[in-house]
């Protein structure tokens, strides 16, 4: 009905860069880990920003915001959003682009006068990269009753301080009930993270599923002792174990093969001298596959791995679950509106998998979900340098406003 109204890349692009000083690294990206001082003036200027354009803004007690655009009619809203947490080394884009882009929506729909049916709301989702604090899209599972508050407030972080003292600490913790507003529908547009639309030269992904995750943390004790004179028969060495893990995963995901991957991102190692057997080595693994068997049996074998390698070395090992969400399927009808709309703008498009987690994984429990990818330039991402150029912001952010208008009318 609106298929002439555009988005302002520009503008779009102009809040994105603003954003992103907020935490700003050397040579680029932006560190915005949640919970901290750089998040607290991060929603700042993004809950600043929901006021100007008119936007009624509240947050639940989770820390989401939301920022809602009445329809002529009343009733649950057509959701957009994402979060705009980020890891230590993150982009401007990651998470950003889902918010901002639902912002530059608004604003486009605030010119044009245009006033949808139903309600309009922009939403952002507290810890959804999960870096800080396990599991990821943490506020979103929470939103949607997967885990309850207390639970969340209760979690610790790699720095030892938990989540609930931080929400109050930075004043996110909001007045809203959570789980509120009810969704009619979401969508989260985000940039791929990964190669395969630059590869395919396609602009935009209608994403079908997210993969399953699972995340890990192991933590071998063994006995600290001299490098030089302890005989390696006597060795209760944890470091080792921990790099026998290492690169037991990097064989065993190889072995699997098709979409299976694996990491090992964080280790920490004691008592991390160059002539002392280490009797402290805790270290995460993250799992990740579309197909859930392969991913269970991905984790049994690692189970199965780490409690020989223990036992050969004689040493304790203690596992803790970080995080364990199945792969999501998206409703098919969300995925062909996304992928229509596309093709209306003359864009090209593609069907795919997402490969990194998402807040719209979480959403689709509740209510109908769709994703809009744009491509990555190299693939790269969870790095200062991830780049998406303006033209794709603006491709993407025009769907979004199709399909958004779509679901609203
Ligand atoms: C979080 O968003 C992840 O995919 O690691
Ligand atoms: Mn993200
Ligand atoms: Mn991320």
């Amino acid at each position: 009905m609106h298929d002439t109204l555009r988005i302002n890349g520009q503008r779009l692009l102009g809040r994105l860069e603003r954003l992103g000083e907020i935490g700003a690294l050397p040579g680029g990206g932006c560190c915005r880990l949640a919970l901290t001082e750089e998040d607290r003036q991060g929603r700042e200027l993004v809950i600043g920003w929901m006021h100007e354009l008119g936007l009624e803004v509240t947050s639940d007690a989770m820390g989401n915001a939301f920022g809602l655009r009445p329809g002529t009619e009343a009733g649950p809203p057509v959701m957009a959003g994402s979060h705009i947490d980020t890891v230590r080394t993150g982009g401007i884009y990651d998470g950003n682009l889902g918010v901002l882009g639902g912002l530059e929506v608004v604003e486009t729909l605030n010119e044009a006068g245009i006033t949808t049916r139903r309600p309009l709301c922009i939403a952002f989702f507290t810890n959804e990269e999960g870096a800080r604090f396990a599991p990821d899209m943490m506020g979103s599972l929470v939103y949607v009753g997967g885990m309850s508050l207390e639970e969340a407030r209760a979690t610790e972080g790699i720095d030892g301080q938990r989540v609930g003292d931080c929400l109050d600490a930075i004043g996110a913790r909001g007045e809203a009930p959570v789980g509120r507003p009810e969704v009619h529908a979401f969508v989260e547009i985000h940039v791929e993270q990964g190669p395969v639309l630059e590869e395919s030269g396609i602009t935009i992904g209608a994403v079908e599923k997210v993969q399953g995750i699972s995340w890990q943390e192991l933590t071998f004790t063994g006995t600290s002792n001299h490098a030089g004179t302890t005989p390696m028969r006597l060795r209760q060495d944890a470091g080792y174990a921990a790099m026998a893990t290492g690169a037991f995963v990097r064989e065993l995901v190889n072995r699997i093969g098709g979409d299976q991957v694996g990491t090992v991102g964080a280790l920490d190692i004691k008592p991390n001298l160059v002539n002392v057997v280490a009797n402290h080595a805790r270290f995460t693994v993250d799992l990740r596959n579309t197909d859930n068997d392969r991913l269970k049996q991905a984790e049994d074998e690692l189970k199965a791995f780490v409690e020989q390698l223990a036992e050969r070395e004689g040493i304790d090992v203690e596992h803790r679950t970080l995080a364990r969400f199945d792969p999501v399927p998206f409703a098919p009808e969300m995925v062909n509106r996304v992928e229509a709309s596309a093709r209306a703008l003359g864009h090209s498009v593609m069907r795919m998998p997402s490969g990194a987690g998402h807040d719209a994984q979480m959403l689709a429990r509740v209510c109908p979900t769709a994703m809009i990818f744009v491509p990555s330039v190299d693939g790269i991402s969870h790095n200062i340098h991830e780049y998406t150029a303006p033209e794709d912001l603006e491709a993407g952010t025009n769907v979004l406003l199709q399909v958004l208008l779509d679901l609203a009318e």
